[in-house]
């Protein structure tokens, strides 16, 4: 057998021209998927050790097929492998050059498995670590987030329904809930463990095989819970590869929403945060500026992350089984959703290393806007014997006066509170207080001091 000893494609045993140039430079990934050779190495190691086990193949073939794999992983280590398009993707250069180092014996490495379930099998494995790398990256964030919410438990502001101002909140608390979200991007994640632990290796095209092969054993050997259940949708599945863009798209939408809000507070107009020079750009015409160029970013790149989810969703709508060349944009696309989000995650971080509170002005800004009006309409419901619907007709009434005589609701004297409420006593006034309409709120997962600082206790203490 000469055949695999020159350049020839592995396959191109029985087609007789050669193929078509401009498809064997568009249609083949190695420029891709060479990101895959460590799995594809590791997954190769476990196969052949398997085979051996099972009487398969030889003693000396296992070792002298391991002995060219760990030859080859040094060699593309040391920058010294040559990827070759021609050879299509990583499973086929790595197996050329296999049969260049240790000759026809190379050939026994392909026996019971197929590239499709190689492929997934080092794809599996991959996104399994990157799964681990996102989940650290997203620790520091919340990391980062703690140490902000920390120094601002007391940090009056307004929060906000429709942009407008509501109610008084801490704004330790809106950082929190930020928290909350990255804590579910991480357990979203790891969710996808359970699929991702499942060995495709082994069920060869698409049928499995008549060797006699353990799958169980490759699957300990890989990392992996169990083997798949069934050949065909083995083959078929890029469920696995959904499940991670659908978490990379909905984590990059998070940061894309806090990445917005920092922008609004930061506008000239709200002043309510301060971005530090680490963080802001210049105009190249306007001396003056300093532009949050780094948010914007992050804002951004939401829009890229929906876009590879719904490519992989479209190639995958309708597509029979099994194995199809449209699968073999999965990889480009995953290494994209997940470089862009490492690079999103580590300049969040960033970002809010460099950001600071306008303590004064969100208090200037809580201070407008009748937020305690509800506050009010609560007091009257406890003291006043009133439905909450009809305190909250009687504070409309009230904050329509406040309007009517541009005052405060904290400006108003108790005189002209009773006008309208003749029973009410003094200590009504002290609902107008910001401190205490926070302090207020102690329901379970209320933005009261107390649950703050409990809450920031209790995830400074989670790993
Ligand atoms: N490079 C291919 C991919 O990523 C590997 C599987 C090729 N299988 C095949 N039957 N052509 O999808």
């Amino acid at each position: 057998m000469t055949k695999n000893k020159n350049n020839q494609t592995i396959w191109g045993t029985r087609i007789q021209s050669k193929t078509s140039t401009i498809f064997q430079k568009l249609g083949n990934s190695i420029e891709t998927d060479k990101r895959l050779y460590k799995q594809d190495l590791a997954g190769s190691i476990a196969h052949v050790e398997m085979l051996f086990k099972q009487k398969i193949i030889s003693f000396k073939i296992k070792n002298k097929i391991i002995y060219g794999l760990n030859k080859i992983e040094k060699e593309i280590k040391n920058k010294k492998f040559e990827f070759n398009k021609k050879y299509e993707d990583i499973h086929m250069n790595i197996e050329k050059r296999l049969f260049q180092i240790i000759g026809e014996d190379a050939g026994y490495i392909h026996t019971a498995r197929s590239r499709n379930d190689q492929v997934i099998t080092d794809f599996k494995i991959w996104i399994k670590s990157a799964t681990k790398e996102i989940n650290f990256e997203l620790e520091k964030v919340i990391k980062s987030t703690l140490k902000i919410a920390e120094k601002n438990i007391y940090t009056i502001m307004p929060g906000f329904t429709h942009l407008k101002n509501a109610q008084a909140i801490s704004f330790a608390h809106y950082l929190m809930a930020y928290i909350e979200m990255f804590k579910r991007d991480k357990k979203r994640f790891l969710n996808n463990l359970d699929n991702l632990n499942e060995n495709p290796l082994g069920v060869a095209a698409l049928t499995g095989t008549s060797f006699n092969i353990d799958r169980n054993y490759t699957s300990k050997k890989l990392g992996f819970k169990k083997p798949t259940n069934n050949s065909i949708d083995t083959v078929s599945d890029r469920d696995f590869v959904l499940d991670f863009l659908y978490c990379v798209s909905i984590c990059s939408m998070h940061i894309s929403r806090i990445a917005e809000e920092l922008i609004i507070w930061n506008s000239d107009a709200f002043n309510l945060i301060n971005l530090s020079d680490k963080i802001v750009t210049g105009s190249s015409i306007m001396p003056q500026k300093k532009n949050p160029d780094l948010l914007e970013f992050l804002r951004g790149k939401s829009g890229s992350a929906y876009g590879n989810l719904f490519s992989m969703l479209t190639i995958l709508k309708g597509l029979p089984l099994s194995y199809f060349k449209d699968l073999q944009d999965d990889k480009e696309i995953v290494f994209k959703s997940n470089d862009t989000l490492i690079s999103s995650l580590k300049i969040l971080d960033e970002v809010l290393k460099n950001i600071s509170p306008n303590k004064k002005k969100m208090l200037e800004l809580a201070e407008t806007g009748y937020i305690t009006a509800t506050d009010l309409a609560d007091y009257l419901v406890k003291n006043q014997s009133m439905s909450f619907r009809m305190a909250y007709k009687k504070t409309s009434e009230i904050v329509n006066l406040a309007e009517k005589k541009k005052k405060r609701l904290s400006e108003l004297k108790i005189d002209e509170l009773r006008n309208i409420i003749p029973k009410l006593t003094n200590d009504v006034l002290k609902v107008f207080d910001l401190k205490n309409s926070i302090n207020s709120k102690k329901s379970y997962g209320g933005t009261s001091f107390e649950n703050v600082k409990r809450m920031i206790l209790k995830y400074k203490k989670d790993k």
